[in-house]
């Protein structure tokens, strides 16, 4: 089985999951990336037997409405069942880091409203300790350099991601050898207390509630 395949089989094991968590009044949240367009692709045809979807991006609301799917404003929904994406990492506690697709602050903001947060990846996701992966923080443009300095002295080596603008017009600093983040939730806490930062890509602090992970003997279930 190659990246893809495992990516739609879990996108598959996580829509039949969905389905034993809904009904006909339900808000489902939808994350972002390549994991997560399988997710909307096999979630559509079942998109009768939920009330509608919010979108932690703009590139997937525009993939759910072109096949379907009712998309809401976060401000006109009261509750979300539960909320299915990616992840960049994942540890053994169920904590993640998001935002490879610069999606983080919106992804968080659902992540925090949902219910139950379902998260769905391959197995090369799967890490002792989170931090290899470059942690995204989104940051307000015009702090860019000084949010920089200080995550430089929070230990880390951040590294602009050039050309890339979020949906919320902000720019992504990556930062880089954060390896071995600790699982108390302090670092969350720590980059997301510097002026400038709109959030960071850590779920430390809330991290999933499940984790289906695609693995070439199947799909495991973690729960936390
Ligand atoms: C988007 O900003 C990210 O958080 C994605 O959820 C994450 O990068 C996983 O993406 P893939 O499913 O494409 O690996």
């Amino acid at each position: 089985m190659d990246k893809d395949q495992l990516k739609r089989a879990v996108a598959n094991a996580a829509v039949e999951y969905s389905l034993t968590r809904i009904d006909n009044d339900s808000v489902v949240g939808i994350g972002t990336g390549s994991t997560a367009n399988f997710f909307i692709d096999a979630i559509a045809a079942h998109r009768h037997k939920f009330s509608g979807t919010v979108a932690s991006s703009s590139a997937s609301e525009q993939r759910l409405k072109g096949l379907g799917v009712p998309v809401f404003e976060l401000n006109s929904v009261a509750e979300i069942t539960l909320y299915v994406d990616g992840a960049d990492e994942i540890n053994p506690q169920l904590q993640l880091i998001k935002g490879g697709g610069a999606a983080l602050t919106r992804e968080k903001i659902v992540a925090a409203v949902a219910r139950e947060f379902v998260c769905i990846a391959d197995q090369s996701k799967w890490v002792e300790h989170l931090g290899k992966f470059p942690l995204p923080v989104e940051v307000i443009p015009m702090a860019r350099s000084y949010v920089a300095r200080e995550l430089f002295k929070l230990g880390g080596d951040p590294v602009w991601r050039h050309g890339v603008v979020t949906d919320n017009g902000n720019v992504i600093i990556d930062v880089h050898d954060l390896c071995p983040i600790a699982a108390d939730g302090s670092l969350e806490r720590a980059v997301n207390q510097i002026t400038g930062v709109v959030t960071n890509g850590l779920f430390a602090i809330k991290p999933a509630t499940t984790v289906l992970l695609s693995t070439r003997s199947g799909i495991q279930t973690y729960i936390s």
